[in-house]
């Protein structure tokens, strides 16, 4: 079987989904200390720190190659990230070419970025939802692979729709990590 990263940086909620689901997931790696991190550890699952640092000193390229490192010395396949909240160097995606998924609030292309929920909420949008999809160098862009849709009701709060969409991520992101990982076997 192909062997699966998960990068995270949050709660974990959906890492816990994909643990569930069942996915093999074969190594995890952590930007910052974050329950994500904890729970990969609980599951018994190879699990790297890889602190970054924040602000003007940041190397991007540095980080970037460790993590590519790691992915290499795991053998690692394929990558899904899962609320990881560093945007990684162009060389990850030379280095691991349509092997790299996202999943991101909104119906891209709609609201990209880091505030995807809160901006779709300003917006007076009736619908929003999230999109799974291959991440490439241009943030948030790259081929969509699913997609589902999540009404925005009356009296949301950003953190009422946003719990709402990430339902729909644990339940589709499993799924699409799942297909591809059976067709890269
Ligand atoms: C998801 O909504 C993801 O799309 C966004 O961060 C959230 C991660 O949630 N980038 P969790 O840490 O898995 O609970």
């Amino acid at each position: 079987m192909a062997k699966l990263a998960v990068f995270v940086s949050g709660t974990g909620s959906i890492l816990e989904a994909m643990i569930a689901y069942p996915l093999q997931v074969g190594l995890v790696i952590a930007d910052r200390e974050c329950p994500a991190a904890d729970i990969a550890r609980r599951a018994s699952i190879p699990t790297v720190d890889l602190e970054r640092t924040f602000g003007t000193g940041f190397d991007r390229e540095r980080y970037t190659d460790a993590v590519l490192a790691v992915l290499r010395e795991h053998g690692v396949d394929l990558v899904a990230m899962a609320g990881f909240m560093t945007v990684l160097a162009p060389g990850m995606f030379k280095g691991y070419p349509d092997r790299i998924l996202n999943t991101h609030p909104s119906l891209l292309p709609e609201f990209k970025g880091a505030h995807a929920v809160r901006d779709a909420l300003a917006s007076g949008a009736k619908i929003t939802g999230c999109t799974i999809h291959v991440a490439t160098a241009r943030l948030d862009e790259g081929p969509i692979l699913a997609q589902a849709e999540v009404p925005v009701l009356d009296g949301d709060t950003e953190r009422s729709l946003h719990e709402r969409i990430k339902a729909e991520e644990r339940r589709l992101y499993p799924e699409v990590v799942a297909r591809l990982l059976t067709a890269l076997s």
